[in-house]
Parts: C-alpha cells; structure tokens; sequence
C-alpha cells in the first residue's frame, strides 16, 4: 500500500530489499515515520512509531482515531475554490498560525497534495514553506488513508527526537531508523523536515545508540546514502549496498541512481 502523504525519503521503492532483513519478532519501533512506508507495507502484532515532526504525528493519531469522520474533514479542503496559488498560500498561513491542532493536521495533508513536487519542507521557525505547485485534480488518498486507519489499531504513536522513541525499546523489538539522509553534497542535503534540520552529530549519536542496543540483544537497522562517512560511523555493523533509482526533480526524466546502504546492528 502507497504512503498518503508524499514525504521526501518515503522507502517504497526500496521495501523489497529491506524487509527480508527485518526479522519476524512482536513488535517493530521507527522513530523516524516519515510517511510511515514501512509500517504501510509490514505485519507486525505491535508498533512504536515516532517522528519529530509534530503536525505529521498529530495528523496520524487524528486519522487512528476517528478513522473516516477525520477523512471527510479532510476532503472539505480538497474542493475545486481552494485550488489555487491565492488559496494556497492563505491556508499555508492560517496553517503555520494556527493552534487548532485538528484543523491544523487537515491542513498538513492539503499542503502536501497541493505544494510543489509534494515535498513538506520547515524553515528555522517551524514554519511550511514549500511553494504552491498547480495540479488540475489534486489526489485525494481516500483509499490509502482507510488503510492507514485500519493498520494504525496496533500502532502507538510518539512525537519526539528519535532518542524518546528509543528509550522505549525492550528485548524482542526490531528497529528500523530511517534517518534524514546524510548530505552527498552541500547542496544536495534535504533535512528540513522540520525546523531544526539534522546535524552529523545526530547521525553519529544515532549509530552508537543502535550499538548500544544491538549489544543489549536488540536489532536495529539504520538506512542511509552509502559514503565514507556513514560507512566509518556505522564500523561494526553489516553493511549492505543498494543502487536506488531516484527521482531528483518534478521533471520525471531527470533520474539518478543513487548508492544507498542498510547498516544491520544485531
Ligand atoms: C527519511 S525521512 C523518513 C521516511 C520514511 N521512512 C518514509 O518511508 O516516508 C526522515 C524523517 O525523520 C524525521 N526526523 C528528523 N529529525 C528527527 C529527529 N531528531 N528525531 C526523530 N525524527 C526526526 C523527519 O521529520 C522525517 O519524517
């Protein structure tokens, strides 16, 4: 089952590689949920699942609750009058002003499906900032989020740093982290999925965490671009290799293959 929300980073594309390493155990831990592709596409009794991004947990446990009353909430923003740029840009402010967390958990899904290239980005003050981007008929995920609400019943959701969510962990978990990707280049670096990036520091707490763990008796996987610097933080662990097909741009010619890597802790 496809994600509802387009999320940079989203692991679809690479599912079939990654689970024949996530072992059959009671429950499966991602701290960093993103648009939950792995929970989407996995069977486990129990999940403990946890993002920093406060809106996008918000958003989930609207949609774990109330199942299709929130759904239809969420559909009222999809109408043709609130498709354009001067509507858009309106509901953008009225979503980074507002403290109606319902109100603004619908809103987070209309900016994702009517922004440009779907790609949920936070400036410094945890404000969207992603421009408006014209589709004739948005998507509206009706299908996918039912799904979702169905999945959610084993789920627990946490907002908070990925090292909240990793206090939790107890013998018998697997866990997947799925941090932001480490840049390949200056540029090329997308960590603003909210507003206080991540840093190399945290990817380094990240793979001693996952040590510490894995020396405990529990296994934890890391995904992230496979270079010198993530292949040295991740010493001691299995490392497999995976060339990924990207798209890099909206344009949907402009793909790129990408070298990527799976750190297995156990
Ligand atoms: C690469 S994405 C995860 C993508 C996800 N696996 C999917 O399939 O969509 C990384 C996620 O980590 C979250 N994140 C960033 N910094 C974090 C932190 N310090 N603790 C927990 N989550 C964090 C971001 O909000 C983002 O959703």
């Amino acid at each position: 089952m496809k994600s509802f929300l387009k999320w940079a980073g989203n692991k679809h594309r690479i599912l079939d590689k990654l689970k024949p390493h996530l072992p059959k155990t009671d429950r499966l831990i991602e701290p960093f949920l993103g648009s939950a592709a792995v929970f989407l596409n996995t069977s486990y009794p129990a999940y403990l699942l946890g993002d920093s991004n406060f809106d996008l947990i918000q958003l989930y446990k609207y949609l774990q609750q109330e199942g299709q009353l929130f759904i239809d909430y969420c559909r009222l923003y999809f109408h043709d009058n609130f498709n354009s740029a001067e509507e858009f840009y309106r509901l953008r402010r009225l979503f980074n002003e507002c403290k109606e967390y319902r109100k603004r958990a619908a809103l987070l899904l209309y900016l994702n499906k009517h922004c440009f290239n779907g790609l949920a980005r936070f400036n410094q003050k945890g404000e969207f900032n992603t421009p408006f981007s014209y589709y004739k008929t948005p998507y509206f995920p009706e299908k996918e989020m039912q799904y979702f609400h169905r999945h959610a019943i084993r789920a627990e959701f946490i907002h908070g740093d990925f090292l909240v969510t990793l206090k939790h962990a107890k013998q018998g978990d697997v866990i997947y982290c799925d941090p932001p990707y480490v840049g390949l280049s200056k540029t090329a670096n997308f960590t603003h999925y909210t507003s206080e990036g991540f840093s190399h520091t945290q990817q380094i707490c990240l793979a001693s965490t996952a040590r510490n763990l894995a020396a405990k008796g529990i296994h934890v996987i890391i995904s992230n671009h496979d270079t010198e610097f993530t292949r040295y933080i991740y010493t001691g662990a299995t490392i497999i290799s995976l060339i990924v097909q990207r798209n890099i741009s909206s344009k949907g010619s402009e793909r790129k293959k990408a070298k990527e890597l799976l750190a297995i802790f156990s």
